[in-house]
């Protein structure tokens, strides 16, 4: 470890890309590198409890994946049906608290209704927070969290002028989790695609080609051990956070 090295990362954000690819490189549809991708979840989920991350989300379905072949799009909604339902007792077994963020009004009312148990059944484990992000943008995030900030200035009960970042922070759909310390991206696009773009602004960024199908643990551990090396001075220079550690 470096001097100013980081200890595993207490939020770990992910936009597991690549799942397309991964399918047509074995010439099958482009629905199985979506399955495939659903076991790297597995893995990736244990792996985390076991490293005792406390927060792990996942980018699953974005505000913008609608405009896909809509077979791509229900296929992508049924898988996400069954994973809950296969996996939701195993999840509260395992003392994982599983959250969903997003607009999920857009989603058909058995599968809100399906989240809605899978949160119910997890809300008082205390062990990894898993959170999901479907038809999550976030822009809509922030939009929304200004929605609400409004409504208290429309009814009198708060002023234009002290509205703060906090204000902000605390009306997103993650209000109450830390921002991601680590955020991986794999599939080898380097971009952001309208993850959590407010809680985002310090995290530190891993880009891997590695499809997310074929990404392990052993690709976590790798990741993890970047983050480890880097020095986050948030605004400050490097002799200064020397001297905090010396102080
Ligand atoms: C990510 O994999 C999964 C979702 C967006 C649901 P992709 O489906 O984007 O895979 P590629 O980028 O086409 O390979
Ligand atoms: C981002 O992946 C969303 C998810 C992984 C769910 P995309 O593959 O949809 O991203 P773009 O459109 O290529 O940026
Ligand atoms: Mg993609």
């Amino acid at each position: 470890m470096t001097e100013h090295s980081q200890p595993v990362p207490h939020h770990i954000a992910i936009i597991m890309d690549g799942n397309g690819r991964w399918a047509k490189q074995k010439f099958q549809p482009r629905f199985m590198g979506h399955r495939a991708g659903l076991k790297t979840v597995e893995a990736i989920v244990k792996h985390c409890v076991k490293l005792d991350v406390k927060v792990l989300s996942l980018f699953a379905f974005s505000s913008e994946n609608w405009r896909r072949p809509g077979k791509e799009v229900s296929l992508l909604m049924e898988l996400f049906s069954v994973a809950l339902k296969q996996q939701a007792k195993r999840l509260h077994k395992n003392n994982i608290q599983l959250r969903v963020i997003g607009d999920l009004t857009k989603f058909s009312a058995s599968l809100q209704e399906q989240i809605q148990q899978s949160q119910l059944l997890t809300a008082n484990n205390t062990g990894l927070i898993l959170n999901i992000a479907a038809n999550y943008g976030g822009r809509w995030d922030v939009v929304q969290s200004v929605q609400k900030i409004a409504q208290k200035v429309q009814s009198g009960e708060l002023a234009v002028e002290d509205i703060s970042e906090q204000m902000i922070t605390d009306s997103l759909e993650t209000a109450d989790i830390a921002e991601p310390d680590l955020f991986i991206r794999t599939g080898g696009e380097q971009r952001v695609s309208n993850f959590l773009l407010w809680q985002m602004a310090y995290t530190e960024f891993f880009f891997t080609d590695t499809l997310w199908p074929n990404f392990n643990v052993d690709a976590l551990d790798d990741a993890i051990a970047s983050f480890s090396n880097r020095e986050r001075r948030f605004g400050r220079t490097s002799e200064q956070l020397q001297e905090q550690t010396d102080a």
